[in-house]
């Protein structure tokens, strides 16, 4: 990369919160919220100068407020239905959210956020800079092991009840699975397992628990883990799901057929 490169990536938001921040000087402000990402936290591969320029919004924002002033930093995951992410093929964006080992987020959780960010929530609960998305239910991600992330990594490892990175969970993603499996009826039990398992390590019970009679509605899932489900199924199914559907769906065998059915793999 070209000194000229890195610069023109971070300009916008380097040169654009500083200029805000002059230009605003004299204001007084209620909020002044930065859009920052989660690539910096993890420091993503092939995007340097796009981390560095987030990692300058996280700091800034804290220099704001070290001032007095006000200053939120959001540090989004991916979104899949707004911006950028939402005008790449499928196959870029699962790229993209497998890379960062995320569900991704929707625009409706984004407004909620910026709201909770304009209100003063996120001041109040999260000193100002709110990170979202990054999950360790599995801990083959590449960002896992870094040191800052050990006492999640290990507070997720022992959830998982197991020593070993990728913990109970299947051995190979369930696309892959599922595209190698010989007949219909092992393909639905590849994917009545990944859905066991991941519903499992989401709603924090032992897998023992999961059984394909149990109905999705009397695990009492609520509407942000259903939306982790469906983008999951999204994800690793490439099946599109819609929340309601997952609700109503019946036993936990009925779902992983109804998967089946719409899975694109
Ligand atoms: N989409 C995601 O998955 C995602 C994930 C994490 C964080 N974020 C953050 O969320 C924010 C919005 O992302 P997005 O996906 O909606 O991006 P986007 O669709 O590419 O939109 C970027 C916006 O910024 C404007 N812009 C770009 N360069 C500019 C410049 N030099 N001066 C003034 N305006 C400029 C663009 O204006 P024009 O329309 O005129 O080009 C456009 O309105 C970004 O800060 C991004 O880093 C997004």
């Amino acid at each position: 990369m070209t000194l000229d490169d890195f610069q023109a990536v971070i300009a916008s938001k380097v040169d654009g919160a500083w200029n805000l921040h002059e230009v605003l000087a004299d204001y007084p402000l209620d909020f002044f919220v930065a859009l920052s990402s989660v690539a910096g936290v993890i420091g993503n591969r092939g995007q340097a100068a796009y981390a560095a320029a987030n990692v300058f919004l996280d700091g800034f924002m804290e220099y704001r407020r070290s001032l007095g002033l006000p200053g939120t930093s959001i540090d989004l995951t991916a979104v899949r239905d707004v911006g950028y992410l939402a005008e790449v093929d499928i196959k870029r964006q699962q790229e993209v959210l497998k890379n960062i080992g995320t569900d991704g987020m929707d625009e409706a959780e984004v407004l909620a956020l910026l709201a909770a960010a304009i209100t003063g929530d996120i001041a109040d609960s999260c000193s100002g800079q709110f990170i979202v998305g990054l999950e360790l239910s599995t801990l083959d991600h590449f960002w896992a092991q870094d040191a800052k992330f050990s006492v999640l990594y290990e507070t997720a490892k022992a959830a998982h009840g197991s020593g070993t990175a990728g913990g109970s969970g299947p051995s190979a993603p369930l696309n892959v699975l599922l595209a190698n499996a010989g007949s219909k009826e092992e393909a639905l039990h590849i994917c009545y397992e990944a859905l066991a398992v991941k519903l499992a390590q989401v709603l924090v019970i032992s897998l023992e628990d999961m059984d394909p009679s149990i109905t999705v509605a009397s695990l009492g899932l609520d509407s942000l883990v259903a939306i982790e489900i469906r983008n999951w199924i999204a994800r690793e199914a490439n099946a599109n799901v819609q929340v309601l559907e997952l609700l109503s769906s019946g036993s936990l065998m009925a779902l992983a057929e109804i998967i089946l059915n719409k899975s694109q793999v």
